[in-house]
């Protein structure tokens, strides 16, 4: 006899499917067969064909309600945020509307029908004088993106919803739409003969993005609430990180040169000893991420670079 537990659905909803993050997972959770999916984003449209869509704006309650009443998921992936961090300390009432209001939007629904919300936040909630970081150090963000980041936890722990919260940082991978990510950057870069100049003073552990969306759905399967730091393999200083780029696409080392982050004038301080410790993930989730030229390799093949 066939199970009846076997015939239902999970519903998961994706909200930002059209950003980075959200495309890697719309394209994964899209061939699962034993998955009914919604995806949202803040464009018109979807990026990536063939999904049932809804355009939503988070910051929006109604909207917001109006979507979780019609899909009714059993778990919400929040990849939404105004993620670009100097532009947040301009427009503070914008990133707060989405980073904050909008994830609180999320988590009072998401309690409201007793699903399980899985919001992706940042090492940039740490100032970066001490890293890398557990799940256990105590957050103290300088920029005021690194601190909507840290209010967007806190709003998701006073609903009380069952949920959890995934620091991740530096995401790199093959995402077909939008910006670059910063392997793309410096790989297009150096194969124009564009001179780049690069940090050496901001140390991290760069996260593939495919090593998340396992995580996520690691997480999703076995229920796993609360804090998870999800990072990559090795720590390098974004000097280091070009050079293994350039090494493994066979490109001009001569055109890197190395500067430190003050010099770069930018609106948003930046936390230079960061990065992300995964033993919490790696011990309850078998969290395992590849290997940095492994995951370049992977990049090589799907986008062809
Ligand atoms: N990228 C990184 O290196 C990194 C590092 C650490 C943590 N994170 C976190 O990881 C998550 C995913 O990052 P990502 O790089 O994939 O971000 P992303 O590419 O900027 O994607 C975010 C998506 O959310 C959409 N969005 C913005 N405002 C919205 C709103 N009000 N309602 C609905 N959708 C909205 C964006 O649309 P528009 O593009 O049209 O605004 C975009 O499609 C974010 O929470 C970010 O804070 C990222």
């Amino acid at each position: 006899m066939i199970s009846t537990n076997k015939l239902i659905k999970k519903r998961i909803l994706i909200i930002g499917s059209n950003g980075m993050l959200g495309q890697r997972l719309t394209e994964y959770y899209q061939k699962k067969k034993n998955i009914e999916l919604m995806c949202c984003s803040v464009e018109e449209s979807s990026f990536i064909a063939e999904v049932n869509y809804l355009q939503l704006n988070i910051s929006n309650k109604s909207e917001v309600k109006n979507v979780f009443q019609n899909f009714y998921p059993d778990v919400v992936i929040n990849t939404a945020a105004f993620t670009n961090v100097d532009l947040c300390e301009a427009e503070r009432e914008a990133a707060w509307n989405v980073n904050v209001t909008g994830v609180d939007n999320l988590a009072f629904y998401t309690k409201s029908i007793e699903a399980h919300l899985i919001h992706i936040s940042t090492d940039y909630v740490f100032d970066g004088t001490n890293g890398p970081y557990t799940e256990k150090d105590k957050p103290n963000p300088i920029s005021y993106y690194g601190r909507t980041k840290l209010a967007s936890e806190n709003a998701v722990k006073y609903r009380k919803c069952d949920a959890s919260i995934i620091r991740t940082n530096v995401l790199y991978g093959p995402a077909k739409f939008g910006r670059n990510d910063f392997v793309k950057w410096v790989v297009e870069s150096l194969r124009n003969n564009k001179p780049i100049k690069i940090v050496t003073d901001q140390i991290n552990n760069p996260t593939y993005i495919d090593d998340l969306v396992d995580a996520i759905n690691k997480i999703i399967e076995f229920k796993k609430l609360g804090l998870y730091n999800i990072g990559g393999k090795e720590f390098l200083t974004r000097y280091d990180f070009t050079l293994r780029i350039a090494d493994y696409f066979s490109l001009d080392k001569n055109l890197i040169s190395s500067i430190l982050t003050a010099s770069l004038n930018q609106p948003a301080p930046r936390p230079l000893k960061s990065g992300l410790v995964t033993l919490k993930a790696e011990t309850e989730l078998g969290y395992k991420p590849q290997p940095v030229e492994t995951t370049f390799q992977l990049m090589k093949k799907e986008l062809g670079l």
